[in-house]
């Protein structure tokens, strides 16, 4: 039988990215180490690595029309990602991002504009014919509307056979009071360091212990910490740690974290344990900042 599908729900963007030795400073005219666009977004990037990574794989998110779109979607083809669920938006303008990669320092600053391009809804969701997928993992953005589909995924899961149920993850990465409701859904849950910081937390072990109350009971919280690895806490409370894998060289960290869940949510999918699925994702994050993009990540 074939394998289902993983669904991403979220952004998909142009990102225009300048590679630099050292991260300019303002007013200054600097020659860039390279240049290029990419395509970006979370949820977008973590299809890209679901297919690197051998899964079949869908995008949901929403689109405006121009250059920067023919771009996307073709790549997003030639990734073989799923996009039955790309929903159009003709008066919306594309969501993109200017990226400054220092390579000395491993950083990458990112300048976000997105003016008008209205995310999918949970009425865009009842489209989406949920036997086709083993998992849908949200990316955190309109979390009211996000709630609403997850709920959909619930019901479902009540009125199906265990091996038919759907798994759900979302991911809490922008500091914004709004998307915190988000804790108490998906079956794993995806906090970040930016996040974790701004609940007080100073290490990952102590962000997935503290926000254990959030989550729904048998829930999984992963917090991943950059060069400090990952933690997750399991449903049977165990504590689960990874290191970092890091390259020899630092290249590229833009979409680090989208890879880590990527790897994590795969690995989970097929049944792995939760120390492996962590393992998993830290080294394929580590491997993926060794290099430019994502190619070369497997
Ligand atoms: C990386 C990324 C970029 C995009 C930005 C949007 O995680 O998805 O591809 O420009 O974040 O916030």
């Amino acid at each position: 039988m074939e394998e289902k599908r993983i669904l991403c729900v979220g952004l998909v963007c142009l990102d225009i990215i300048s590679v630099v030795d050292v991260y300019p400073a303002e007013d200054t005219d600097t020659r860039c180490l390279s240049q290029r666009w990419q395509r970006g977004g979370n949820a977008s990037n973590s299809c890209t690595v679901l297919s690197l990574l051998g899964a079949p794989c869908a995008f949901m998110g929403s689109l405006a029309p121009g250059h920067a779109a023919d771009f996307v979607l073709a790549d997003l083809r030639r990734y073989a990602v799923e996009l039955t669920h790309v929903v159009s938006h003709p008066e919306s303008s594309f969501p993109t991002s200017i990226v400054i990669s220092s390579v000395s320092r491993g950083t990458r600053t990112i300048l976000h504009t997105n003016r008008n391009l209205p995310d999918v809804t949970a009425q865009d969701f009842e489209q989406v014919d949920l036997t086709q997928y083993k998992w849908i993992h949200w990316e955190g953005r309109n979390a009211a509307e996000q709630v609403k589909m997850i709920q959909r995924v619930e019901a479902h899961n009540q009125a199906c056979p265990a091996h038919q149920r759907v798994s759900t993850s979302v991911e809490v990465e922008k500091s914004r009071e709004e998307l915190y409701q988000l804790f108490g859904y998906g079956d794993v849950v995806f906090v970040s360091k930016d996040v974790a910081k701004d609940f007080g937390f100073q290490s990952a072990a102590e962000a997935v212990r503290g926000l254990r109350t959030r989550v729904r009971p048998g829930a999984t919280v992963i917090c991943a910490w950059a060069e400090a690895g990952a933690d997750a806490l399991g449903p049977d409370g165990e504590l689960v740690h990874s290191d970092a894998f890091p390259p020899e060289t630092i290249l590229d960290t833009l979409g680090a974290g989208d890879t880590f869940n990527a790897a994590v949510i795969l690995a989970l999918s097929r049944g792995q344990r939760l120390q492996e699925a962590l393992t998993f994702g830290c080294q394929v994050a580590g491997r993926k900042c060794g290099v430019h993009g994502y190619d070369n990540i497997v």
